[in-house]
Parts: C-alpha cells; sequence; structure tokens
C-alpha cells in the first residue's frame, strides 16, 4: 500500500460508505487527444479504469456502482466511434465476467438494449446470466440510457396502466414512478447518494434526473482513464463531509 493510500484509509469511515455511488465516466476522448492518440483509445483505457473502479468500490462495500457508459444522444457521434465503443462491452464482459464473479458482483444493465448490436446485446445477456447469483455488489451499467427517455417510458407505462384499470389515477405517488423506472430492481438502492462526474463539465447529461433529486454531486477535472480506487476514496471521503439535510434540518 503507498502512503497515499494509507493516508486515504486513515480519512475514510469505513461505516458510513455511500450504498450507491452513481458515475459519469467523461473524458476519454480528452484523454486520448492529450496523448496525441485517437479518441477509442481514451475509451479503451476508460474500460481498464471500470474494471479498477468497480473492484475498488466493491472491497469499499459499495452496494451499488452505476456507470453511464452510453447515453441516448451518443449515437450522434462519429459511426466508427459509436462502433467501438458497442464493441466494448463485449471484450469487457469477455475478459471481466470471472473477476466479478470472484468478488460476487452482480451485473444490471439499463437503458434501450435493443438498440444495440445483436452482439452487445448477447455480451449483456450472458454477463447478466453468469453473475446472476452473485449477491455482493450491483454493478450496474447505464448503456443506451437516457433520463428523459426513462421518465417517457415510465409515463407511458403508469399510462397504460391506468388506462387498462391496473392502476388508480388517484393512487399514483412518488413511490409509483420509482416503480416503473428503469432502477425499479435496485428497490430502495435506486437513488445514488454520491453522483461523481469526471472530466470538469459541470453537468448531468441526462443522467438519472428523477433519482438524483437528493445526491451528492462531485465533480472533479480528472479524466475518466486517469481516475482511480484512490480518487474514488477521496470522492467518498468528501461525500462523508456533507451535510445531508433532505430539506429538513440536521439533529443536534
Ligand atoms: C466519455 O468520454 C465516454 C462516453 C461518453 C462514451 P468522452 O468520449 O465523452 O470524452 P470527451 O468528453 O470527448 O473527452
Ligand atoms: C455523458 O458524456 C455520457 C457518458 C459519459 C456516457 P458526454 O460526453 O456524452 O456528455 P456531453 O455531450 O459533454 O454533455
Ligand atoms: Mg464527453
Amino acid at each position: 500500500m503507498d502512503r497515499e493510500q494509507n493516508e486515504l484509509n486513515e480519512q475514510l469511515d469505513p461505516s458510513r460508505i455511500p450504498n450507491h455511488i452513481a458515475i459519469i465516466m467523461d473524458g476519454n476522448g480528452r484523454w486520448a487527444k492529450k496523448r496525441h492518440l485517437p479518441r477509442v483509445a481514451g475509451h479503451k483505457e476508460g474500460m481498464n479504469t471500470v474494471k479498477k473502479v468497480a473492484i475498488a468500490a466493491s472491497n469499499l462495500g459499495v452496494k451499488v456502482l452505476t456507470l453511464y457508459a452510453f447515453s441516448t444522444e451518443n449515437w450522434k457521434r462519429p459511426k466508427t466511434e459509436v462502433s467501438y465503443l458497442m464493441q466494448l462491452p463485449i471484450r469487457f464482459f469477455s475478459t471481466f465476467v470471472p473477476d466479478l464473479v470472484k468478488h460476487n458482483v452482480k451485473v444490471m444493465v439499463m437503458g434501450d438494449t435493443s438498440q444495440l448490436p445483436k452482439a452487445t446485446q448477447k455480451a449483456v445477456r450472458d454477463a447478466i446470466n453468469d453473475t446472476a447469483d452473485c449477491d455482493g455488489m450491483i454493478l450496474n451499467f447505464a448503456l443506451n440510457y437516457g433520463g428523459r427517455d426513462e421518465i417517457v417510458r415510465a409515463v407511458r407505462g403508469i399510462a397504460t396502466d391506468v388506462a387498462n384499470k391496473r392502476l388508480n389515477l388517484d393512487q399514483i405517488s412518488a413511490k409509483t414512478v420509482d416503480d416503473y423506472l428503469m432502477t425499479a430492481p435496485l428497490k430502495e438502492l435506486a437513488d445514488p447518494d454520491l453522483l461523481i462526474r469526471t472530466s470538469g463539465e459541470l453537468r448531468l447529461s441526462n443522467f438519472l434526473l428523477w433519482q438524483i433529486a437528493y445526491s451528492e454531486f462531485i465533480f472533479t477535472d480528472q479524466f475518466w482513464p486517469d481516475f482511480d480506487a484512490n480518487s474514488l476514496e477521496k470522492a467518498i471521503i468528501k461525500f462523508q463531509q456533507r451535510k445531508r439535510r433532505f430539506g429538513g434540518l440536521i439533529n443536534k
């Protein structure tokens, strides 16, 4: 263990690890550009970061790690970049599933996967099946995910069930909305405690619009490929210094 890690471990309160951490993994392209490499080299390195950070989160006792991997708007990118990004889950899962199983990590995916290439869909399905019996951390990938798309689908689902009389109009509550969102399988862990965005951008880019109502936000200038276990620990330490009030007052 290096000195920095030792110091971080001293500052970290292991009894107050955020249950659900969500990360907007941004800055792969700029990381590559800085090194005069093609943008996809950044995505490749970013994939290695996912591996390291997922294991680190699992070791720290995080219960859900949600990673924004591809947004509903990312289709606007050049075809070659999109197709590289679509191959990444195949490469990622083919090499990493045994490690995930070893760490008892369960893979989940949210987003419209029906739009992904068939081989990518299969890689995702296999990873979900191969880790189905794991009951440790949930590694939840947002893949072709958009917060507005998610809300539109929830509204459609609710409207359909009201029309079919499966749901009563005056019974619709915030809990009902939770139940129709893509995070519904996460139950009481659906809302991230901590949201991290790398690369210095200060925006949400259509990530988890409903669920982040009371999340703590941490923005770091590090590009995603430079993010590591220590960066994660630092973010958690900052999170532990925040005072979450949820609209109320802190008990004296
Ligand atoms: C994040 O890195 C990965 C995805 C959005 C798929 P970017 O590709 O957005 O990298 P920058 O923001 O252009 O540096
Ligand atoms: C958000 O990053 C999406 C992912 C990290 C998958 P973008 O790079 O797509 O966001 P913008 O375009 O800078 O808002
Ligand atoms: Mg970006």
